[in-house]
């Protein structure tokens, strides 16, 4: 097997890159991080790509030159969301740079198919944003019977990638980002992940959530881990606390607080910022497994988030659950 040694296709007309990191913090935007980059093309693929920190991304992906699939569950969202990027850029994107792909986490089968779509146009992938996410109070069960939280936000993610390997691989050093998220620290997740799956005591959102994200960081950990020798580095990364849909389906007393703190909130200008960085700064192409805050490589808030052992039972458990064929 070729050992691919580095990301090595980012290019920066401006900027030097060991220090870009340097000057960007919490307030930094997607725009601003991504100054000087070069995508052109380059295949990107951002999941709930019609809304919040997905759009964002989206956009900014494309203004550097990338072509960027947009992979979202609903395509009349996902085509007003696309033309309302093209529409924004006043001809700094084209067209052509902005596909859609219908991709329903929600659905095992829905998400293979997708992964199958993507394959058969056999081009390679050099970034996969898993960015598509619910935050949700109450107990939903995935087609599939899985906790909402667990088979949206992780295990779709997890076999979506998983089927993907190929193209990323041809990209001959591909970056995945994870969307993850300080919400980590409500996590419940042990090793021997007991009751994964919420089926032998009662709900709760918090917590669910919460094991989504901290799986989100150990399922990077872990793809970096294993393939990083076919050039496939993954990083997680928390967002910051961001204005967008995320709490749509909160009750009133949270979206009254949601409100209030509004102001004190990142928008989505400023909450892409990180995962762009963490996406495409060369500084971070060569090794995996890191987490970032606020433009930064950061200590993930969870003690278990760089458990080696946890992140390899996780994967074992997910390739059984998705009925993965490794
Ligand atoms: N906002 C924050 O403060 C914050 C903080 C930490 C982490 N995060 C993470 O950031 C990511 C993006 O969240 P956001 O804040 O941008 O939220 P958002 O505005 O609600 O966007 C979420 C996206 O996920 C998509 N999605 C949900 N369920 C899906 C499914 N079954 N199949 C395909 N797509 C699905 C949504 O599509 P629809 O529009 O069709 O529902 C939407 O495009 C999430 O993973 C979230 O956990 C956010």
């Amino acid at each position: 097997m070729a050992i691919i040694l580095a990301n090595n296709w980012f290019a920066f007309s401006t900027d030097s890159e060991t220090n870009m990191a340097k000057r960007l913090g919490k307030r930094s935007t997607a725009e601003q991080v991504s100054q000087g980059a070069d995508l052109g093309g380059k295949n990107a693929l951002v999941t709930g790509a019609n809304t919040g920190l997905g759009k964002e991304t989206t956009r900014v992906l494309a203004l550097c030159g990338a072509n960027v699939t947009m992979a979202c569950r609903d395509q009349v969202k996902a085509e007003k969301a696309r033309e309302d990027i093209l529409l924004g850029a006043s001809g700094a994107i084209d067209e052509s740079q902005l596909s859609l792909l219908e991709l329903d986490l929600n659905s095992l089968d829905k998400t293979q198919q997708a992964a199958e779509e993507y394959c058969q146009r056999g081009e390679e992938l050099h970034l996969l944003i898993n960015n598509a996410g619910i935050m949700i109070p109450m107990e939903r069960r995935t087609v599939d019977g899985f906790e909402a939280h667990l088979g949206i936000n992780h295990l779709a993610h997890f076999l979506f990638t998983n089927l993907l390997l190929e193209p990323l691989t041809a990209a001959e050093g591909a970056r995945v980002i994870a969307l993850s998220s300080l919400a980590m620290s409500f996590a419940s997740l042990k090793h021997g992940l007991k009751d994964i799956n919420w089926e032998n005591r009662k709900f709760s959102g918090w917590p669910a959530y919460g094991n989504s994200k901290l799986m989100n960081h150990l399922f990077a950990r872990e793809l970096s881990k294993r393939y990083e020798a076919n050039g496939i580095v993954a990083h997680a990364v928390h967002p910051g606390v961001v204005s967008t849909e995320l709490a749509r389906d909160q009750n009133g007393l949270f979206s009254m607080i949601g409100v209030l703190a509004t102001p004190f909130m990142k928008n989505v200008e400023q909450g892409a910022a990180t995962q762009v960085l963490a996406a495409i700064s060369p500084e971070y192409g060569d090794s995996g497994g890191l987490y970032f805050k606020d433009c930064r490589v950061a200590k993930p808030q969870h003690k278990l988030a760089n458990d080696g052992a946890l992140a390899e039972e996780l994967w074992q458990r997910s390739v059984e659950l998705v009925g993965l064929e490794e």
